[in-house]
């Protein structure tokens, strides 16, 4: 099939009738319930910060650990997008896999829910409750204390700390939970018919579809305590009856078969929203109505030229803006990039749906990167991070908003084109898959396709759309879901097997142990893991209590090396991590491995060194990034491979060629100093911080670190494996640097002996180059450069000519009268599209009134090009004559009434086509 090609840089139909963008995004958003009447009591002075310490005090004063919120990127949990509620952080101490260090904890964990079991993205916006980023305050007991206790803290600090008059207040427990009902009997002062029993739906939570859940019991406030009392399902449903707290019994894990298995031992996770207990504290009837929110709202409406009002559709719109930045900017400072896939695709579509509410209330420029200072301002004090990172972040979201206008421009004056296509077809939808192109390719959102399409009167296969996303979401889970589902399926099996053996890496210096007994062997076939000896020609893991062997992580890959033994060897292909344990793939060469055989374990130095060269380079170099580049560049990803490295990082532009020689320049004295790594192996986390050591943000540190140094230049937390002297990195040179997301660049470079190959391997080409141009070195680049110009003259001496050729006196060129009007055929030499084109406009020039048809054959193919005199368009349209010429030589096109192209596939019929050109011309003239 040929393929119509645009003719013109505007497309037609979108001249004077360019869609307006705030209008196509004007949605129909659900109306907002409007403002209900205050919680009256009590005028309790506390803000969001007050709230925030009182929950930490109180627990702290009764024995519970204060915990810093983990990063909202849960740490090597697979089954989860985001940590969605506070106990995500603990969730290895409820199931038993890891000992907590203390048996009871405190925390205000950042939490997402947009994703997975728990989203609620949709109703943020209309809903004066719902967020997307929230703060959830909650107390924790592994193992210790159960029902009674948790009861009774809730009530106690609830009543007398927050001071909530216990006569507005309800409780709710799990209908077959009778301990219970008969605690917050005993315990609180609520009479029987305050405590609701209810179902699994309200008070039994999980955290996902798989993990620990157990019921639960929530403690409620009645927001209008002087209405007489509603029955509880309509006070729950219509906001009367206000959720704040959640206490759950953890009692079970549940597995991927849905069966409940019981805990090791009953423990508590309690949740309360910090955002909501602010509302009901501050006397006002919407979490948006409190100083987290307020400054937020404020600061967008003035930007928007407008006030906040709750009741309208603007303060949705404002709403949607205040908590997506929350989790936008929240999302960055823990390390999540802007992308395709995965979590920064997440974090793309709720930056694209605040920027889609900001059009909507009239914002035709960037202004959400405006808001990120706002919020470090209202919650800065609370988390750090936000100030660390606000630089960088103010950069991704500009280059962001950058994008998605652009991105809305081209793509809506693409959906326009097929629109006008579909119609000229007599079409009055656009197929599934030329809408998922739309969307895939062009990064149009659905919405807004919707939109346009509505108003231009067509429809969308929605099913079909839906399809081709379902089809594209099996493709990728399938390319990249491979290795960590088998890894996934390893860890599984070996959890199975029982207790769970730490593996002592000892090889940061030493890259072989003699006499290691063989803990663990399994067997991988296919898909299959399974434990048990790996003969002669398998696959399999293999587990030791020590090893020299560094597993993949920080970036580095895993080691490769050999493992023998006297009746035997192994190669070892890849080391990963579970845990604490390492794991060794192995290829059995001969002989079998199984637990109990004394091995020796040899790291293969041509796969470690290049690559501790390449870890200690990556240091030097994001060092002097932030030298030459500012505090601003944050790493976003890196990889540290043998044979080279890469380092991505935010910066809102590309380097200059001056920045990056300097940045190269200034890695490569770092070398040229040969300065010893100082590594300290065991550190407080706080101390190290304190010395300037720079920690990577969403990553997860313990207590005691390890640090690398580079004195005076680079101090890093890393437990990667680096070289003992920056001399033995040898030259580093920067291979190439691009923007992978928005905002982020990706540098790579080779060193040491790759470094040395890549630059013999460019001096020989230079050596052909100078060979081939009869020149020396320093004058290639000239040389070439002219013989370019003079190319570049012939090719347009030779378009001249074959211009003047076609152009000659206006009797030889063949045209022919149809029906009173002129018709031109020719077939022209072959020749660059644009030419045609301009050939074509030239002879219609001549002709003054009347059809050319131009045809040219090359390479197996024929392209066709029809131009019409203005004069004549509404009686002969160019697109609907070459769909009629087309199909003569094999092929199809289309295009503008003046003007159109098609491709063909059948050199051999141009001539007929040519010849039948006249007689096409009076059947479209309907002669
Ligand atoms: N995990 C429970 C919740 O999220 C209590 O913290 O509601």
């Amino acid at each position: 099939m040929g393929i119509g090609l645009p003719l013109s840089p505007e497309p037609p139909g979108t001249q004077g009738s360019s869609p307006n963008l705030t209008k196509i995004l004007e949605h129909s958003l659900r109306p907002f319930r409007g403002r209900r009447t205050p919680y009256p009591f009590p005028k309790n002075t506390m803000n969001s910060q007050d709230i925030r310490q009182s929950f930490l005090d109180y627990f702290e004063r009764h024995g519970h650990r204060p915990t810093a919120s983990a990063p909202l990127v849960p740490h090597g949990d697979a089954t989860l997008l985001f940590v969605n509620a506070g106990m995500v952080p603990f969730k290895d101490y409820f199931l038993g896999a890891a000992a907590p260090p203390a048996p009871r904890a405190v925390s205000v964990q950042k939490c997402l829910r947009v994703s997975g079991k728990h989203n609620d993205l949709e109703n943020v916006g209309p809903s004066p409750r719902h967020h997307t980023f929230f703060e959830m305050l909650g107390n924790f007991s592994f193992g210790g204390y159960f029902k009674e206790e948790a009861i009774r803290r809730a009530w106690e600090l609830v009543t007398e700390v927050w001071e909530l008059p216990a006569e507005h207040l309800f409780a709710s427990v799990f209908h077959e939970d009778d301990e219970a009902f008969d605690l917050w009997k005993k315990l609180s002062t609520l009479p029987e018919g305050r405590i609701q029993r209810c179902g699994a739906k309200d008070n039994f939570w999980s955290m996902g579809e798989t993990g620990p859940c157990g019921p639960s019991s929530e403690i409620f406030v009645d927001l209008t305590p002087d209405l007489p009392l509603v029955d509880w399902e309509e006070g729950d449903a219509s906001g009367r009856y206000l959720e704040i707290w959640n206490l759950v019994f953890m009692q079970f894990d549940r597995d991927a078969s849905g069966a409940l298995n019981p805990l090791p031992s009953p423990s508590v996770d309690t949740g309360a929203g910090l955002e909501r207990v602010t509302s009901v504290l501050a006397g006002v009837s919407s979490n948006y109505d409190t100083d987290l929110f307020q400054p937020i709202l404020r600061a967008a409406a003035t930007l928007a030229g407008t006030e906040y009002r709750s009741e309208t559709e603007d303060g949705v719109s404002l709403r949607v803006i205040a908590d997506h930045l929350r989790a936008v900017t929240f999302l960055l400072a823990d390390g999540v990039i802007p992308s395709n896939e995965g979590r920064g695709y997440v974090l793309r579509r709720v930056l694209r749906r605040a920027l889609r509410h900001g059009l909507r209330l009239g914002f035709e420029e960037p202004f959400l990167h405006r808001l990120v200072p706002v919020l470090g301002e209202v919650m800065g004090k609370a988390y750090p991070e936000l100030g660390a990172t606000e630089e960088a972040s103010v950069g991704t979201v500009q280059a962001e908003e950058g994008k998605f206008l652009s991105t809305l421009a081209s793509g809506a004056r693409q959906v326009q084109d097929e629109i006008e296509t579909a119609k000229q077809e007599g079409r009055s939808e656009l197929a599934g898959p030329q809408v998922f192109r739309l969307y895939d390719t062009h990064g149009l959102p659905i919405e807004v396709l919707r939109e346009i399409a509505e108003e231009e009167r067509m429809a969308l296969d929605e099913a079909g759309f839906e399809n081709e996303l379902q089809q594209q979401r099996a493709r990728s889970r399938q390319s990249s879901g491979g290795g960590q589902q088998r890894l996934a399926r390893l860890r599984q099996v070996l959890a199975e097997g029982g207790e769970e053996e730490e593996t002592e890496f000892i090889g940061y210096r030493q890259l072989e142990l003699a006499g290691v007994p063989v803990e663990k062997t399994l067997v991988l076939e296919g898909d299959a893991v399974s434990f048990g000896p790996i003969a002669t020609g398998q696959r399999g893991v293999l587990v030791v209590d020590r090893t020299p062997f560094y597993a993949e992580s920080g970036g580095q890959v895993g080691d490769r090396g050999r493992i023998a033994w006297p009746e035997g060897s192994a190669s070892v292909t890849d080391t990963q991590k579970d845990r604490d344990r390492i794991l060794h793939y192995v290829e059995v060469e001969e002989g079998t491995l199984e637990p109990g055989v004394a091995v020796d374990l040899q790291v293969s130095p041509e796969h470690r060194l290049p690559t501790q060269r390449n870890h200690t380079a990556t240091h030097l170099l994001h060092a002097a990034l932030r030298e030459e580049l500012g505090d601003g560049v944050r790493q976003a990803g890196s990889l540290v491979a043998p044979d080279r490295l890469r380092f991505d990082f935010t910066h809102g532009r590309p380097l200059s060629g001056e920045e990056k020689d300097r940045i190269a320049g200034r890695v490569n004295d770092k070398i040229l100093e040969a300065q010893e790594a100082v590594i300290v192996g065991n550190r407080d986390f706080d101390e190290a911080v304190a010395a300037g050591a720079m920690a990577l943000f969403g990553e997860k540190y313990g207590d005691r670190v390890r640090t690398v140094e580079i004195p005076g230049f680079s101090l890093e937390l890393c437990g990667g494996c680096h070289v003992g002297n920056t001399g033995e990195i040898g030259p580093f040179v920067l291979t190439s640097e691009r923007g992978t997301a928005s905002g982020v660049r990706r540098i790579e470079a080779v060193t040491g002996r790759d470094a040395l190959d890549l630059l013999r391997g460019r001096d020989r080409q230079l050596a052909a180059a100078e060979a081939f141009l009869g020149v020396s070195g320093e004058r290639v680049a000239d040389e070439i450069g002219q013989l370019k110009a003079r190319l570049k003259a012939s090719a347009d001496e030779m378009a001249k000519l074959r211009m003047e050729m076609l152009a000659g006196p206006a009797e030889d060129d063949g045209a022919r009268e149809v029906a009173g009007l002129q018709v031109l055929t020719k077939e022209v030499p072959p020749a660059p599209a644009n030419e045609l084109r301009n050939m074509a406009d030239t002879l219609r020039g001549k002709i003054g009134s009347g059809v050319v048809v131009l045809g040219t054959r090359q390479d197996g193919k024929v392209t066709l090009i029809v131009a019409v005199t203005p004069d004549l368009t509404d009686r002969v349209a160019a697109g609907a004559l070459v769909r009629r010429l087309a199909p003569m030589v094999g092929g199809g096109g289309g295009g503008r009434p003046d003007f159109a192209q098609a491709g063909g596939k059948e050199p051999e019929k141009l001539d007929a086509l040519l010849a039948a050109a006249p007689d096409a011309v009076r059947e479209e003239l309907g002669d």
